[in-house]
């Protein structure tokens, strides 16, 4: 008889909220893989289970709770061989009602714990009730985290910073992420130059202030994001640099001007607004009125001319009037987006605006929010249609829906579909717009392909 190994354990982890959560999701992969943990889709088959959870609209926590008592099901049919897991910002600002609501929940912990999972899952063997780490604790969970090690594609996140401190009244992020932090210079553009030597040719910088990082730089000085990018664009096989999700406050002259003189910095730049109505803005505390955020958006445009824009708008914030909703559907207008999201006003607990007079009807929310998806997507699908006879740069992600067929996206993020060989995935290759439908592009390659040895032949 042969040794069979001994059996890889399984972990599934299931992820809501923003692509900060979607990193924090590969982190908690890359931490729990010296463990012995490989990743499964399968719930049946997971020893174990994180639920890597959003708190930001009431929804996305019910989600959590009914997750729960499917998992509760399955670690039952497992003979409770399941350790289950809620990690994130539900787990960050409702941990003791998580324990109480679901006792099978063997660990809660917030975003700032991460790095200590592995000590944790140690921790829940041992004990009998739940095991929580919802402080905000002294050291660094950055510098506690294993290096990825695992490819994320031709295109990849990296978090470089972390956490607000702006409290706008409607928005629990401040609660659950806790006080803005930036990550130094050096270790970003490690992980970077690790990301692409893993085949990343984009990385999207992540921060839910992300343009307020002033990191370090190697000269003892705080950096601006504009300096960062510029730095990143020197990365050799680096040939595309986003960042998300910016403040208007934050977006100072030089960030501005790097869009101009930065090539690898992509036209497209999402930036929330949130509303158009000065009396809104104010009772919101955004810290800027409609007209600096139009007179940024023609800043912006001088520089980069073919920047495309994006938002987002909440509809129905406490106090909000007919005239206020319409001066949010006139700044639509007067921008014209090209992609956005819009969200009804989802009262949450703690935070100001919930407890603020003027609540607005669900029937009127509803109602305002369906004007302002409407305009949204006639702006959108107008962006994608004008689109049609250009010859864009595509990075290739991968196969498309249909066989022969691949899919990549525009410098301004739209996906495109198009004719072409596999073996395209990872490069960047003109493609000739042929049409733009609501939600993406279809082309064709516009120059005969020749393949690219990947690796030099060595000489
Ligand atoms: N840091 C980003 C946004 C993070 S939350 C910024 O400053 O814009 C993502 C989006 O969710 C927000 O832009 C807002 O439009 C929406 N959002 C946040 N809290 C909300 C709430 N209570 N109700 C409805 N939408 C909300
Ligand atoms: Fe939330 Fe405002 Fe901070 Fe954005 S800036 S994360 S909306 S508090
Ligand atoms: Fe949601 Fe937390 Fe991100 S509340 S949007 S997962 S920061």
């Amino acid at each position: 008889m042969t040794d069979t190994p001994a059996p890889r354990k399984r972990l599934l982890i299931r992820t809501w909220g923003c692509q900060m959560n979607v990193y924090d999701s590969a982190r908690m992969a890359d931490v729990l893989a010296p463990l012995g943990y490989a990743p499964t889709e399968q719930v049946e088959e997971a020893d174990m289970v994180i639920l890597n959870t959003c708190h930001i609209r009431e929804k996305a926590t019910e989600k959590v709770f009914s997750d729960l008592g499917r998992l509760r099901e399955a670690k039952q049919a497992r003979g409770g061989e399941m350790v289950i897991a809620v990690a994130g910002c539900v787990a960050q600002a409702e941990g003791a009602e998580i324990t109480a609501r679901a006792p099978w929940v063997d660990l809660v912990l917030g975003p700032q714990s991460y790095h200590r999972l592995p000590e944790m899952v140690a921790r829940a063997a041992r004990a009998a009730g739940t095991v929580i780490e919802t402080e905000f604790p002294t050291e660094d969970k950055f510098d506690h985290l294993p290096e990825t090690t695992a490819p994320q594609g031709a295109t990849a996140f990296l978090t470089i910073q972390e956490g607000c401190d702006k409290f706008c009244s409607f928005c629990v992020v401040p609660y659950t992420r806790g006080s803005e932090y930036s990550r130094p210079v050096a270790a970003i553009v490690a992980e970077a130059e690790r990301l692409v030597a893993l085949g990343a040719r984009e990385i999207t910088l992540l921060g839910q202030n992300v343009n307020a990082w002033h990191g370090e730089g190697p000269d003892g000085g705080a950096w601006t994001l504009g300096r960062l990018a510029r730095r990143l664009a020197e990365i050799e096989g680096l040939l595309r640099i986003r960042y998300t999700t910016s403040h208007p406050r934050d977006m100072d002259d030089d960030l501005i001007a790097a869009h101009g003189d930065t090539p690898a910095l992509m036209p497209f730049l999402h930036l929330p607004v949130q509303s158009g109505s000065d009396r809104v803005l104010r009772m919101m505390n955004r810290g800027h009125t409609a007209a600096d955020y139009l007179r940024l958006v023609e800043r912006l445009r001088a520089a980069r001319p073919d920047l495309a824009l994006s938002t987002d708008i909440i509809a129905g914030h406490p106090g909000e009037t007919d005239a206020d909703h319409a001066a949010t559907l006139a700044l639509i207008r007067e921008v014209g987006f090209a992609q956005a999201f819009s969200f009804k006003y989802s009262a949450r607990p703690g935070t100001p605006a919930s407890t603020m007079a003027g609540q607005v009807e669900e029937a009127v929310k509803d109602a305002r929010l369906a004007e302002v998806q409407a305009l949204l997507r006639d702006q959108q699908t107008a962006f994608n249609r004008s689109r049609a006879g250009l010859v864009a740069e595509v990075l290739v992600t991968g196969p498309g829906r249909h066989p022969g067929q691949m899919a990549g996206r525009t410098p301004w993020l739209n996906p495109v579909h198009f004719e072409g060989p596999a073996e395209l995935a990872g490069q960047v290759v003109p493609v000739r717009i042929l049409a733009g439908h609501p939600n993406s592009l279809t082309g064709t390659l516009a120059a005969p392909h020749r393949a690219q040895p990947r690796e030099r032949p060595a000489a």
